[in-house]
C-alpha cells in the first residue's frame, strides 16, 4: 500500500503540474481526492492493515492528501494570477496617448444678431412671443387683408398643404399680429421672431426660407413718429450711434401708411456697392400703421386704438451687422465661417 501511495501521489503531482485550466484542476481534485477518487479507494483496504501497520500507513495517506491539496491549491491561484495579468494586458491603456481634441461650438451670427434684437426690443418693454410655421391662410393672409386673388397667395410663391390652399408655410411672421391680437390684452408690445418659407430660388440674397422678427405695438393715440423713432433708435444700439437711416414709401395690405426701412450699406458707406447692388443703402424692414380694417377684424375698434408694426428680415440684420455679403453663408454653416464669430 505504500507503494500504492507513492504512486498516486507522484502521478498526481505531475497531472496537477501539467493542468491548464481551472476545469482540469477541479477533474484532478475529483478524480484523486473525491468519494471515488484514488486515494479514497486505498483508504477503503486500511481494514486489511495490521495494528501496527495501520497508524503508518495513515499517517502516510493524510501526507499524499495534504500534499495534493496544497499542490492543488498554489496550481490554481497560480492560474488565476495568469489569466488577471493576461486581461491586464488585454484591456491596457496606454495613458500617453495624446486626447482627441474636443472644439467647442459657438452662437451663429444670426443668433447672436436676434439676441440683441431681444435685448433691445426687452429693454422698451416689449413681449417675446412664438407662433406656428404651418399656419392658416386665414391668418396669414385673410385677416391681413390680402384677399383671394392677391398675388402673393399664388401657388408660385407659396408652399400649400391642400389643394383648397387653406393650410400653408407661413410666408411670413405677420400672422404673429393676428394671434397677439387674438389672445393678449390692449396694449400690445411684442415682437415674434421665426422662419418664414417662400418659393425662391437660393442665390446670394435669396432662400427658400428664412427668418424674420415681426413686432406690433397696439395702444391709444400710437402714431407713425412713434414707429419712426423707435426703429431709429433700434438701428442705432444694433449698429452704432452714427447710423444713417431712410423710411420710403411702400405697399402692404396690412398697413397704412406703409414703409421700408433702409440704412445705409456698410460695404461702401452710401456710395454704391456689389453688397448694396449700387444703391448705396441696403433694406432692412417693411412697416407701417396698421390697416384699420386689420384691427376690426380682430375686434379691436380702430377710433379708439391704433397701431403699427414691422417686419425685420433677421438675416439681413445680421449680415449687415456683421458685415456678411452672402446670403448662402449663413446657412450653410461652415465651420471656418461660423468660428469668427
Ligand atoms: N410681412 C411683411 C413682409 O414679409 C413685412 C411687414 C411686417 C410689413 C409688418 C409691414 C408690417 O414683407
Amino acid at each position: 500500500m505504500k507503494e500504492q501511495l507513492s504512486t498516486i501521489r507522484a502521478a498526481a503531482l505531475a497531472a496537477v503540474e501539467q493542468a491548464q485550466s481551472a476545469t482540469q484542476l477541479d477533474e484532478l481534485r475529483v478524480q484523486y481526492l473525491g468519494k471515488k477518487g484514488a486515494l479514497t479507494a486505498v483508504l477503503k483496504q486500511m481494514g486489511r492493515l495490521s495494528p501496527e501497520e495501520r497508524p503508518v500507513i495513515g499517517q502516510l495517506a493524510n501526507d499524499v492528501r495534504a500534499s495534493l491539496e496544497a499542490a492543488l491549491d498554489t496550481a490554481s491561484q497560480k492560474l488565476a494570477a495568469e489569466a488577471m495579468e493576461e486581461r491586464l494586458r488585454a484591456e491596457a491603456v496606454d495613458v500617453t496617448i495624446p486626447g482627441r481634441k474636443v472644439t467647442v461650438g459657438r452662437r451663429h451670427p444670426m443668433y447672436i444678431a436676434l439676441d440683441e434684437l431681444k435685448d433691445i426690443f426687452i429693454g422698451m418693454g416689449f413681449t417675446v412671443i412664438d407662433g406656428p410655421e404651418v399656419e392658416l391662410a386665414a391668418l396669414n393672409f385673410d385677416r391681413l387683408n390680402a384677399e383671394e386673388g392677391h398675388p402673393s397667395r399664388d401657388w408660385s410663391d407659396t408652399f400649400y398643404f391642400d389643394r383648397d390652399s387653406r393650410v400653408m408655410l407661413r410666408s411670413q411672421t405677420s400672422p404673429m399680429q393676428i394671434r397677439a391680437m387674438d389672445t393678449m390684452p390692449l396694449p400690445i408690445r411684442m415682437i415674434a421672431p421665426g422662419r418664414v418659407y417662400r418659393k425662391d430660388e437660393v442665390d446670394a440674397t435669396h432662400s427658400p426660407m428664412f427668418h424674420q422678427v415681426e413686432g406690433m405695438v397696439i395702444d391709444k393715440g400710437v402714431t407713425m413718429a412713434d414707429l419712426k423713432g423707435t426703429l431709429n433708435t433700434v438701428a442705432q444700439r444694433m449698429y452704432g450711434a452714427d447710423t444713417k437711416t431712410r423710411f420710403r414709401p411702400h405697399h402692404f395690405p396690412f398697413t397704412e401708411p406703409s414703409c421700408e426701412l433702409d440704412v445705409q450699406c456698410h460695404k461702401c458707406g452710401g456710395a454704391g456697392c456689389a453688397t448694396c447692388k449700387g444703391e448705396g443703402w441696403i433694406e432692412l424692414l417693411g412697416a407701417g400703421m396698421i390697416h384699420p380694417h386689420v384691427l376690426e377684424m380682430s375686434g379691436i375698434d380702430p377710433e379708439v386704438y391704433s397701431g403699427w408694426a414691422f417686419g425685420f428680415g433677421l438675416e439681413r440684420t445680421a449680415m449687415r451687422r456683421f458685415k456678411i455679403d452672402d446670403l448662402r453663408l449663413i446657412f450653410e454653416n461652415d465651420v471656418r465661417f461660423l468660428e469668427q464669430f
